[in-house]
């Protein structure tokens, strides 16, 4: 776990950089196996970003693969860069927990641009083929309920 200074410094370059879509700055690499950011985001004190929930994000169909555990802030745009490169133009399925009313733009393009695809309904899009977005998506970006 993180000591309590980087984990801050962390939550601030995540809010910036994330949001022109260079990366994301945690030490793991992609092959160490799935990241917990809602984890690491709520053993976070006051101050922090808000995460009001999950997306978990699968390399295969009906959340299989490589699945990785997305803490979702609203408002911001998250894009598989840096550490998240693994899932860039992989993503096959996810699962939304996000709570009633929450809604989600996928983007194929960096910086939340490109094609896109709205989710209005959280829950599980088992196959990204069945929406033309398969192994094509590179950010997201939520809004809370
Ligand atoms: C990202 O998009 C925002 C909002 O459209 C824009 O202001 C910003 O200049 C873009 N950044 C890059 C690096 O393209
Ligand atoms: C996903 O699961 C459904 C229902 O079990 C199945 O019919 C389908 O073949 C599966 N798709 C893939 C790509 O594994």
């Amino acid at each position: 776990m993180f000591p309590k200074a980087s984990l801050l410094q962390f939550l601030a370059a995540l809010s910036i950089v994330s949001t022109i879509g260079v990366g994301v700055g945690v030490g793991a690499s992609p092959a160490a196996g799935p990241i917990d950011m809602s984890r690491v985001a709520r053993d976070d004190g006051p101050g922090a970003l808000a995460i009001f929930g999950d997306i978990i994000a699968c390399t295969d169909a009906n959340l299989s693969g490589d699945c990785t555990t997305l803490g979702v802030t609203s408002g911001v745009c998250t894009c598989f860069t840096g550490n998240l490169a693994g899932l860039n133009d992989q993503v096959s399925s996810m699962e939304f927990d996000l709570g009633a009313g929450a809604t989600c733009t996928l983007y194929q393009d960096n910086n939340c641009s490109g094609g896109s695809f709205f989710v209005s309904n959280t829950g599980i899009i088992n196959n990204f083929q069945d929406i033309g977005f398969n192994d094509i998506m590179t950010c997201f970006k939520c809004f809370q309920g």
